[in-house]
């Protein structure tokens, strides 16, 4: 039977498009416009029209399907459109799995996100630490994504798994920390927040998804991260993937709290309150489980960092 992406013109819905597709399953993709439609089709899906708002076109999109890959989704770590962020964060997941029960799909794999988890400042997250609260819009509607979804799964009968990814790494990703690169490639010194975040290998990610779908417990969810660094250590791997150096200086979290107010009225989409409280706040995850459960293994961080800072060179970002 076949599978239904959606997300897949994106990064991370990109990766299981492409795996899927090598694995020889028959892949449909869900694609919101021409240009999307375009891109999943050189992926070796086959486009289905439709979006997150027109629950019509989800469950046509779903119909004679095992599996529903439900990537889709706002990834905005500074959202100006905040309405939009939670109506396709939490409103579109549970479209997507009402649309995949009423098509009569088997299972829904969601991508939640590791900033769903909510765990207090300074602990390791797991699947099970119980949430305190959330550093950023964007990590809050993820959780209440997941747990809609979850609620949605179980009032339709239908199998859930969800994946929470960390931070995702590798080639194809053109935004957010591939101006880190960026700088670690131009800059002798550099000075960087004092935190740790947790990584997870673009394909790891992927196969973390197939895994999911074929041994994941239903109602379960799935950390998906290969390694934590903290920020310093991040750009010291890029400095020696580049075969440069770079001095670097770490700022400490009072200071980004400081900076807080200040970032409220700076332009972008990369500083913002949000932002800041994140970093302040740091994520160091225990994924366990998915290597137990699933028998995802992880790929060593300088090798993604070593890929990437190819594929950068070789679009000429680098
Ligand atoms: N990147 C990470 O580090 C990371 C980490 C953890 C979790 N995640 C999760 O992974 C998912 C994908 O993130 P990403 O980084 O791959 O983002 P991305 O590159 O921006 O891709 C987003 C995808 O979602 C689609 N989409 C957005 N709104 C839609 C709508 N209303 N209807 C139909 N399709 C819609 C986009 O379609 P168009 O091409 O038409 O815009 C695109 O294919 C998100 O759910 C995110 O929360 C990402």
């Amino acid at each position: 039977m076949a599978v239904l992406v959606t997300g897949a013109s994106g990064f991370v819905g990109g990766a299981v498009c492409r795996a899927l597709v090598a694995s020889g399953e028959g892949v449909r993709a869900l694609a919101r416009s021409d240009a999307a439609a375009e891109t999943v089709a050189a992926l070796g899906a086959r486009p289905v029209r439709g979006s997150l708002e027109d629950p019509g076109s989800l469950v046509e999109a779903a119909r004679g399907v095992e599996v529903v890959y439900h990537v889709a989704g706002r990834n905005e770590p500074c959202p100006r459109d905040l309405a939009g962020l939670y109506r396709a964060n939490v409103a579109g997941a549970v479209a997507v799995v009402e649309a995949a029960a009423r098509a009569g799909a088997r299972r829904v794999v969601l991508t939640s996100s590791a900033a769903a988890i909510g765990e207090p400042r300074g602990s390791v997250a797991t699947e099970e630490t119980v949430p305190v609260g959330f550093p950023s819009h964007y990590a809050r509607s993820k959780y209440l994504g997941e747990r809609a979804a979850f609620e949605t799964a179980a009032r339709f009968g239908i199998e859930l798994v969800a994946v929470l990814p960390s931070s995702v790494q590798g080639p194809g990703r053109a935004t957010g920390s591939a101006r880190l690169f960026r700088l670690a490639a131009s800059r002798r010194r550099l000075v960087v927040p004092d935190t740790a975040f947790g990584i997870v290998d673009v394909d790891d990610c992927a196969r973390g998804h197939l895994l999911a779908a074929r041994r994941g417990g239903a109602g379960r969810r799935y950390l998906l991260s290969g390694a934590t660094v903290t920020a310093a250590e991040a750009v010291r791997l890029v400095a020696e993937a580049l075969g440069r150096t770079v001095e670097v200086r770490a700022v400490g979290r009072r200071l980004l709290r400081l900076a807080v107010p200040v970032a409220a009225v700076l332009p972008g989409d990369l500083v913002c309150p949000d932002t800041l409280r994140t970093l302040a706040h740091g994520h160091r995850f225990d994924a366990r489980r998915s290597r137990e459960e699933l028998g995802l293994d992880y790929t060593p961080v300088a090798e993604t960092v070593a890929r990437t800072v190819r594929w950068l060179r070789s679009t000429g970002a680098l």
